[in-house]
């Protein structure tokens, strides 16, 4: 199971002052687990690993195994914010890291779109599609973002004049609301398969519906072992108690926060494959927790590139963080450095010990030098990178995310501040209802 631990933190502060918030933590806790704080008709997301139905499972099997049957071997998948960022980095994490460059044709390539509002990168992903055998996902909950919408009426068009309609609707999947929006009236009328993502689950918190659980089986992931990590941890994190590690990690970013100052929380990992965990990471605890003027801002490094870049900052530089190291016990790939007769770049000090070895003592220098040089942290690990416990991770982080807003005292599951951007947006491009928006904003220009 994941675990917590906090020690490189509490020089920092004192048992008293952490006993404080962890109690505090627990009242949040209480919040959650009786389902009555704010935002409490979003907490479908909590049983979500010990309810999904075999069905469900089974069914997106079924469009990976129909869509190989094709010959299918690029998709499509359509979203932005939390309608990709979970598949993206499950994809990322459970993948080698040069599938692509070794053209493994084990599974189809899941690509992303919609996410980015890019020309170019849209006639490039045509150019893509134009060389390969290609079906979709589209992901909407309100099934009007822009982004995703403008993604899927070039998508659409591209697979209807290369395949012909009824074979393209063949080749689309819409994941959406159960009864409302644009995409749920298209997908109707069209007839695509679809799936629901449901109304009490926001999209930051999709990741174990068919959101996420779609592109990941079509990646040819195992996601009935996903969400048996994901159950595992469920599981653990419904007893309430002082140890709990959802407890632990909420009542000790909301202390470092709130007594000492420390206003960016940078997750940190030292495996390329966790960037998009990052990602995934900084909008649930970004959205979640940023908002009525409070929350801890949400960074990330990889290291050990990002010491070469970021780590001078973060030795030396304004004391305004804190660390959260996301810590692999053991890899599962083999490397030993071996002797060398010459030994010119001097490293045989290393022969016999293995990459990750050398990867852990960098972890573990860097981690006592940035206690040393201010910067509290907490360990979050896990034992190895595979389907299972990373279905453990991204349930842990949901459940203490929501324990740490309620510490913190805001929604955690409402995102008022996203639509400020639509509304200038849909004025300047002269949407249609915008007219009194739009000659406010050009009186700016
Ligand atoms: O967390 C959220 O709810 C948002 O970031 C959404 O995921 C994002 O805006 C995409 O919304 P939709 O799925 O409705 O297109």
């Amino acid at each position: 199971m994941v675990k917590v631990d906090v020690k490189n933190s509490k020089s920092f502060t004192d048992e008293a002052l952490f006993d404080k918030y962890l109690n505090k933590a627990l009242e949040a806790f209480d919040v959650l687990d009786a389902e009555n704080g704010a935002g409490n008709d979003f907490l479908g997301w909590k049983h979500l690993p010990s309810q999904t139905p075999s069905r469900m499972i089974a069914d997106c099997e079924a469009i990976r195994d129909a869509w190989k049957s094709k010959g299918v071997d690029l998709v499509v998948c359509i979203g932005i914010g939390g309608s990709y960022l979970g598949a993206k980095c499950v994809i990322e994490a459970l993948s080698h890291n040069f599938a692509r460059e070794l053209r493994r044709k084990d599974a189809a390539e899941v690509v992303f779109a919609g996410n980015n509002l890019s020309e170019e990168y849209l006639a490039e992903l045509m150019d893509l599609a134009e060389e390969r055998n290609v079906a979709c996902i589209v992901i909407s909950k309100s099934g009007t973002t822009t982004e995703p919408a403008v993604a899927f009426r070039i998508v659409k068009q591209f697979l209807e004049s290369h395949y012909g309609k009824q074979e393209a609707a063949e080749r689309i999947v819409a994941i959406t609301d159960a009864h409302k929006g644009a995409l749920k009236t298209l997908s109707d009328q069209e007839g695509y398969k679809s799936f629901v993502v449901p109304d009490n689950v926001g999209g930051r918190f999709s990741v174990l519906t068919p959101v996420g659980l779609l592109p990941i089986a079509v990646a040819g992931f195992p996601i009935d072992e996903l969400i048996d990590g994901a159950k595992k941890a469920e599981r653990a994190l419904e007893v309430k108690s002082k140890d709990n590690p959802a407890v632990v990690y909420a009542a000790m970013r909301n202390l470092l926060f709130q007594e000492c100052g420390k206003s960016t929380e940078i997750l940190v990992n030292y495996n390329p494959k966790l960037t998009y965990v990052a990602e995934w990471w900084k909008q649930l605890f970004g959205e979640s927790e940023g908002k009525d003027g409070k929350g801890i801002f949400p960074a990330s490094v990889n290291n050990t590139a990002d010491l070469h870049s970021m780590g001078q900052f973060i030795q030396e530089g304004s004391r305004i963080m804190f660390e959260t190291v996301l810590h692999v016990d053991n890899a599962r790939r083999s490397i030993v450095i071996e002797s060398d007769p010459q030994n010119l770049d001097q490293l045989n000090f290393l022969a016999g010990k293995h990459v990750e070895h050398c990867n852990h003592m960098a972890e573990l220098g860097t981690r006592l030098a940035h206690v040393d040089g201010g910067v509290p942290q907490i360990e979050v690990s896990i034992e190895t990178l595979d389907a299972k416990r990373l279905g453990e991770l991204l349930y842990f982080f949901e459940f203490a995310c929501g324990v740490s807003a309620y510490t913190l005292g805001v929604n955690p599951f409402n995102q008022p501040g996203v639509e400020a951007y639509k509304k200038n947006m849909f004025a300047l491009l002269e949407k249609p209802g915008y007219e009194e928006a739009t000659k406010a904003i050009q009186s700016r220009l």
